[in-house]
């Protein structure tokens, strides 16, 4: 996920594009980059850093002047974060010049075609080949820019919001979208381009948000054009009156970032498995572990380092991995595993798991992995992070930035990577058969669309959030893959709501926590139909009888937990290894609504703090 602005008007464009990329850097934040067109020279600076740094550089390199202007806050996704793989990229002539957020996917064989025909590369970017097939098509088809960029994108595959700028026609900006968001604000006698409309609200509130599948000619002194790039077809464009302050835009419309990355978890899976999961080919594809497959293969043991809710995170994949690739796994508190003179050499694979990358019990638990000669995988979030550069190989989950401190859309992508690579080390060790490799992938496909549906319970969560916001405490129960749930469920709900929660395999309430039970205590009890449902119902059975108010989260369509059950929130149904993608979603609103009302800080939750680099 990366963040892009565009000024074409006659204001001074860098303090509005640097505005607008500060503004924007909750989308991306390892490099950042604005090109600036004064008249007469097409000036572009671009650093790796965040977008103060970019303006110390700009402000002592003296290149602010300029009309027209494009800037770009990156979320790498190819090549590592530097100066030469920032934004804006310009083509081989130097005349045009891009900005783009999203991934091309057949990147790798138009590169090779342009090289072919001595087109150089300088960065390793996706989007340095795309300005370049841009300029290629414009002068081999002698067309405009609107049209070379048409015909450019109809030959790519993948996801994009762009901005295209040529020196030679120095009156408009070319943006198209599919997949990234893009908008266009327009002002009188000026146009305004950024991922969202926070850049522009304080010049004008007229905003055009562009389509998937759409382009557009912003030229000065004209309406705006929009035309479907797939058909040249025209569109008439819906210029909307925005309603929204600053900051309801920054956080989408949503009132808190926790509930926004709770509804983002969708698309996040979608770009944390776009890429990887080839549905069609019946394969995984994850050039981390396509690298090193013999390493896993041949592990004896995997041992996953984690902490918090990256530990819960692996958990779930503790089960997945056993389940599906037969392969013993052991997870551990990185703070635990780091003192305590572990066991372990070369023929273990370590698996760290951080949404931050920079925690420091996990970081200096793979120091010490590596130490002994263990092969160390990462799975992180940001980009570039400290964790990401320590461990020899690793995936991305592409959650985009998680701003509020309270995990959850780190969470789920985590898992998606963890079965994504459970799932490749079956194929690989023959454990699963073709058929059921490929019916897991197709069930993990489905899985956005079924959040989506369990988001929908939205409303519903609120009422059961009003009902038990005020008790003291509360018990979260769970089997087998769900299990880590209930740890989760719990620790959602103390971090945000001050609420005491404990988490508990349920069959463990027997062995003592049962003694807690009374009328005053709420239990969420996690009881989908696939996962020892027979053995959940008894075990609700045994609180039941001791008066505890239930909360059941369940398989749509469920009777039996209904009848036992206070209040019970209904998810799809799904293949049992990924049903904590599903059973997760409720205890997220849950804990959130709980402390909303409660008026606590969601976001920023006493004591806490989103990267926790201190051990
Ligand atoms: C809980 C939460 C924390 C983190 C933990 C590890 O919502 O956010 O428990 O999961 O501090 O952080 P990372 O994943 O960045 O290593």
């Amino acid at each position: 996920m990366c963040g892009i602005v565009g000024y074409i008007g006659s204001r001074d464009a860098y303090p509005i594009v640097l505005k607008g990329l500060q503004r924007l850097e909750y989308r991306g934040y390892d490099s950042a980059g604005i090109a600036l067109y004064d008249g007469e020279n097409l000036n572009v600076c671009k650093t790796k850093g965040k977008v103060l740094d970019l303006k110390n550089k700009m402000e002592a390199e003296n290149i602010t002047e300029g009309n027209i202007g494009i800037g770009h806050t990156r979320w790498a996704t190819h090549g590592v974060p530097n100066d030469v793989n920032s934004h804006p990229h310009y083509s081989n002539s130097g005349d045009l010049v891009i900005i783009h957020n999203g991934i091309i996917e057949n990147y790798a064989s138009l590169k090779q075609e342009l090289t072919s025909r001595d087109y150089t590369f300088e960065s390793d970017t996706d989007t340095e080949v795309l300005v370049n097939l841009i300029e290629d098509v414009k002068k081999k088809e002698n067309v405009k820019l609107g049209k070379a960029v048409q015909i450019a994108l109809n030959q790519t595959i993948g996801a994009y919001a762009i901005a295209v700028f040529d020196r030679n026609k120095p009156d408009e900006i070319i943006v198209a979208r599919l997949g990234s968001p893009l908008a266009i604000g327009v002002g009188e006698d000026e146009f305004f381009i950024a991922s969202d409309a926070s850049p522009f609200i304080e010049f004008t509130k007229s905003a055009i948000y562009l389509e998937d599948g759409e382009m557009a000619i912003v030229r000065l002194g004209r309406e705006v054009k929009v035309r479907k790039i797939q058909d040249d077809s025209i569109i008439v464009p819906y210029v909307q009156e925005l309603q929204m302050n600053l900051e309801q835009i920054e956080k989408g419309g949503y009132e808190h970032f926790m509930l926004k990355e709770i509804y983002e978890q969708p698309s996040a899976i979608v770009d944390t498995y776009r890429g990887r999961m080839l549905v069609d080919k019946g394969m995984v594809r994850m050039a981390g572990m396509d690298d090193n497959i013999e390493r896993f293969v041949n592990a004896k043991r995997i041992l996953i380092v984690a902490c918090g809710t990256s530990w819960h995170a692996g958990l779930v994949a503790e089960y997945i991995f056993e389940d599906f690739a037969r392969v013993p796994v052991e997870v551990e508190y990185a703070s635990e595993f780091r003192y305590r003179n572990p066991i372990i050499d070369e023929n273990d694979v370590v698996i760290a798991i951080s949404q931050s990358g920079e925690t420091a019990d996990t970081m200096a638990a793979i120091k010490l992995a590596k130490s002994k000669g263990a092969f160390v995988f990462g799975v992180c979030n940001v980009v570039g992070s400290s964790i990401s550069r320590e461990t020899h190989a690793g995936a991305y989950t592409h959650a985009g930035p998680e701003i509020g401190v309270a995990s959850t859309k780190a969470f789920t992508t985590q898992i998606t990577v963890l079965s994504l690579m459970a799932l490749k080390l079956a194929k690989a060790k023959g454990n699963m058969s073709n058929t059921d490799f490929h019916y897991h992938l197709q069930e993990l496909d489905l899985i956005p669309g079924k959040i989506k549906k369990a988001l929908e319970a939205n409303e519903h969560i609120k009422e059961v959030a009003k009902k038990y916001m005020n008790a003291a405490n509360f018990l979260y129960l769970g089997r087998g893959f769900n299990f880590p749930v209930a740890l989760e469920g719990a620790l959602k709900l103390k971090e945000i709501s001050y609420i005491h929660a404990e988490g508990y395999p349920a069959a463990e309430m027997k062995h003592g926590p049962i003694a807690l039970i009374d009328e005053n205590m709420p239990v969420v009890v996690i009881a989908t139909k696939k996962g020892h449902y027979e053995k959940v119902v008894s075990n609700i059975q045994e609180i039941k009888s001791r008066e505890a108010r239930i909360i059941g989260i369940v398989t749509e369509g469920d009777t039996d937990v209904r009848s036992m059950s206070d209040y019970v929130i209904e998810v799809p149904d799904t293949v049992e290894a990924f049903t904590p993608l599903l059973t997760t979603i409720p205890l997220q609103l849950l804990s959130y609504h709980i402390a909303v009302m409660l008026g606590k800080n969601v976001d920023q939750p006493r004591n806490l703090a989103k990267s926790v680099t201190v051990e």
